[in-house]
């Protein structure tokens, strides 16, 4: 079904400033929020509303915005200098049909919900200009919000160019507005960058609408959601704003965390229901929890999921792993990329697995390196003991079969293969593959001299 012209929604994201209270080399909506650019958000709520085209208007650091976030279906705009964000959006509108609805959104207004915005699509209704605005405790840096006594908007003026009176206002205007592009383009063309900053303000165009007496309203909505980052210290303040709606979604859906204000998602996790977080736990990327998942004390997950009842005591990092349901993974275990452990499989202290498969009931209990392996199950691979995977040239493979016994402290030198039911007594250094249900031994055989006596230091009376 294609949408009658004149309720097809435009959408521009305002992201070619520079940012220069970020102090970095690095556009600003390139700054991570919650491990996403400010942009990627923006862009995630933009994609939510039902709409025509997404344009974004880059330039500070030429290519690195549409470069950094190529995978975005927006249309770019380069806008070369930046002249303010009335010229930003001037540039976009060249895109759009006149009768085309736009939605204009910041790039450094990230916290912005779909639902507030699908509020002001329909409280905009036959409306000629709809903005959002907030009441800021600290208003500072924000445009403020000029109304009649009667509450009717007049216009917004910017915290540069505003006298005493007007920067006591507390209500600001949040950057967000929705007009048909016909007009916008014609308020744009009127403007001037007759201003403290030198710039063509957008925010003119409501002093103009309201002088062609059109219907201008200011909607006011949730400051938490229309605070601007500006600089790192309300970047840091937006971090943590989002960090608490995502343990609130998280609680939500079943899971409970033993302090909601100490935890970390940095990408996306989805929950099964009863999971147990306890505090300071991380999680990056991609990350899938199923049902009963009890994660310890300060963890780091990335890009990994664990399946129903696995237990990860405290201090584990688990970076790109596969694990099946009731494992039970630390204290202290470290599991890198391409790591796949099946149901049962037990991983204990000080142990480091890397691209290896572990199958059922196999465990892997104290200081261990298993790297490059794949393991049968029920085996069992003693304290100490190393998979050397690497030559200095090239990473062999280790293969284990079933209910195979490694002995404390061996070695196991790639590439090897250990068959089905073999034992390999502790402390051998494996070079050669053993059979299945053979027993394999290395050791130096032991040497007992009686009575020995330790030499002793030169001048010391220590004859014991
Ligand atoms: C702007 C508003 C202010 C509002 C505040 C809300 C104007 C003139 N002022 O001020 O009323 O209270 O946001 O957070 O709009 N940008 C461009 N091209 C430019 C300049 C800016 O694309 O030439 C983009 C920036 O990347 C940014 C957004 O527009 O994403 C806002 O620009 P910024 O300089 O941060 O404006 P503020 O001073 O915060
Ligand atoms: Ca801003």
């Amino acid at each position: 079904m294609t949408l009658p012209e004149d309720s097809r929604l435009a959408i521009v994201i305002l992201a070619a400033g520079q940012g220069s209270r970020m102090i970095s080399r690095r556009p600003k909506v390139l700054h991570r929020l919650g491990g996403q650019s400010l942009l990627r958000h923006v862009h995630d709520v933009a994609r939510d509303l039902e709409h025509d085209t997404i344009h974004v208007v880059y330039g500070h650091g030429g290519e690195a915005v549409p470069q950094a976030e190529a995978d975005l279906r927006v249309h770019w705009v380069e806008q070369q200098q930046q002249q303010g964000t009335g010229h930003a959006l001037a540039l976009a509108l060249e895109h759009i049909a006149d009768e085309h609805q736009v939605l204009v959104l910041y790039g450094d207004v990230p916290l912005i919900r779909t639902a507030t915005l699908n509020e002001l699509l329909v409280q905009h209704g036959a409306d000629d200009l709809s903005l959002l605005t907030f009441f800021a405790d600290d208003p500072e840096g924000y445009g403020r919000v000029l109304r009649t006594p009667g509450g009717r908007l007049l216009a917004i003026i910017e915290e540069s160019d505003a006298d005493a009176r007007q920067l006591a206002i507390k209500e600001v205007n949040s950057g967000i507005l929705l007009a048909r592009a016909r007009h916008l383009k014609g308020w744009l063309g009127e403007l001037s960058s007759n201003n403290a900053q030198g710039e063509c303000y957008l925010t003119d165009c409501v002093a103009l609408a309201v002088a062609e007496k059109r219907a201008v309203y200011g909607h006011p909505a949730s400051a938490e959601e229309l605070c601007g980052i500006n600089d790192r210290v309300q970047l840091a303040a937006a971090e943590r704003c989002y960090q608490q709606r995502m343990a609130e979604l998280l609680m939500r859906c079943g899971t409970t965390l033993a302090d909601p204000q100490r935890i970390d998602v940095r990408g996306r996790i989805h929950v099964g229901v009863d999971c147990h977080i306890d505090v300071n736990v991380l999680f990056e990327g991609e990350v899938t929890l199923g049902n009963e998942v009890h994660i310890g004390p300060h963890c780091v997950i990335r890009d990994t999921s664990l399946a129903d009842g696995t237990v990860v005591h405290s201090h584990c990092v688990i970076d790109g792993a596969a694990v099946g349901s009731n494992c039970r993974i630390g204290p202290f275990a470290r599991i890198r990329p391409e790591t796949r452990l099946a149901e049962a499989v037990q991983v204990g202290n000080f142990v480091e697995i890397k691209n290896s498969t572990l199958e059922r009931g196999s465990k892997t209990n104290h200081l261990s390196y298993v790297g490059d392996s794949e393991l049968g199950q029920d085996s069992n691979i003693g304290a100490g003991v190393i998979t050397c995977n690497y030559d200095g040239q090239k990473k062999h493979r280790t293969h284990i079969g079933d209910r195979v016994f490694v002995g404390s402290n061996s070695q196991l030198i790639a590439p090897v293969r250990i068959g089905d039911g073999a034992t390999i007594g502790a402390g051998a250094t494996i070079t050669r593959d053993v059979a299945a249900s053979a027993l394999a031994l290395s050791r130096v055989p032991q040497r007992t001299v009686a009575n020995w006596q330790r030499p002793g230091k030169p001048g010391s009376a220590d004859k014991t």
